[in-house]
């Protein structure tokens, strides 16, 4: 097992927002974790990559206990996370935003990741002169996911990576997150996007208020009333 994450607990002072879950990803894997708005999906991707501290629970990468260890720690292990809402540097050029992701790298492997990147993004290549803030918000979110791809690893956690582009954007997101996954990248998709998740990922869990409440193969899920009612609009 790449990830393993069990029992977890986290809370924001009173507010017990993760009550206890369990899942598992395995090396090759995309998977991906939906819900409402408020259920927790955050809160899980952000504990894994270090960002907010577990009440309890075990978080294991590659064998290794992860849990409460910090984002620094945890990036260095090989897992990279795309925060929801992007978070990119604002004040800073795409390529000094793309450099700054590959800070641990040599200028050789630097540059031939950025390459990749422009490579997939010819937008990002275009406008790599231009500031974080002024780039609009498909821009910001290739800029977000090519960020993941300089910094590397074999482990990419994608807080909403649709939301807010328009449908033939998001398409070819997914399909860029279909090419990463086969050339070895495990995948955790955190999604308001059921549809386009279920059809992407192998396995997922559902969330509810802060419970796993349903998981299985996404082809299961996506025939599931509960789910189709839920998620899908059915
Ligand atoms: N910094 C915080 N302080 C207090 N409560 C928080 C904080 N961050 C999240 N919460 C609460 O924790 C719960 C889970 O939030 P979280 O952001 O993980 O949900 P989510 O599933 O990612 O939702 P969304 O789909 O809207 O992004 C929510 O009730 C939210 O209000
Ligand atoms: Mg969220």
């Amino acid at each position: 097992m790449l990830l393993s994450v069990r029992d977890l607990h986290v809370s924001y002072g009173n507010i017990h927002a993760v009550h206890g879950v369990s899942f598992e990803v395995e090396e090759g894997e995309i998977v991906t974790l939906i819900g409402a708005n408020g259920a927790g999906k955050s809160t899980i991707l952000n504990t894994v990559a270090g960002l907010q501290a577990p009440d309890s629970g075990a978080i294991e990468f590659k064998g290794a206990s992860i849990a409460g260890r910090s984002a620094h720690d945890v990036v260095k292990l090989g897992l990279a996370l795309v925060p929801e809402g992007r978070r990119i540097f604002g004040n800073l050029t795409v390529y000094e935003n793309l450099r700054l992701a590959g800070f641990q790298l040599d200028a050789a492997e630097l540059s031939r990741r950025i390459e990749r990147v422009y490579g997939y993004f010819p937008r990002l290549q275009e406008r790599r002169g231009q500031l974080g803030d002024t780039l609009s918000g498909g821009e910001q979110q290739m800029l977000a996911v090519g960020r993941a791809l300089v910094t590397g690893g074999n482990c990419m956690l994608l807080d909403e990576p649709s939301m807010g582009l328009a449908p033939l954007l998001v398409q070819q997101i997914f399909e860029i997150l279909a090419e990463i996954n086969r050339e070895g990248v495990t995948i955790l998709l955190v999604e308001q996007n059921a549809h386009m998740a279920l059809k992407l990922a192998n396995r997922g869990y559902v969330l509810e208020t802060g419970n796993i409440v349903l998981a299985g193969a996404s082809r299961e899920l996506a025939q599931s009333p509960d789910v189709q009612r839920a998620y899908l609009g059915g």
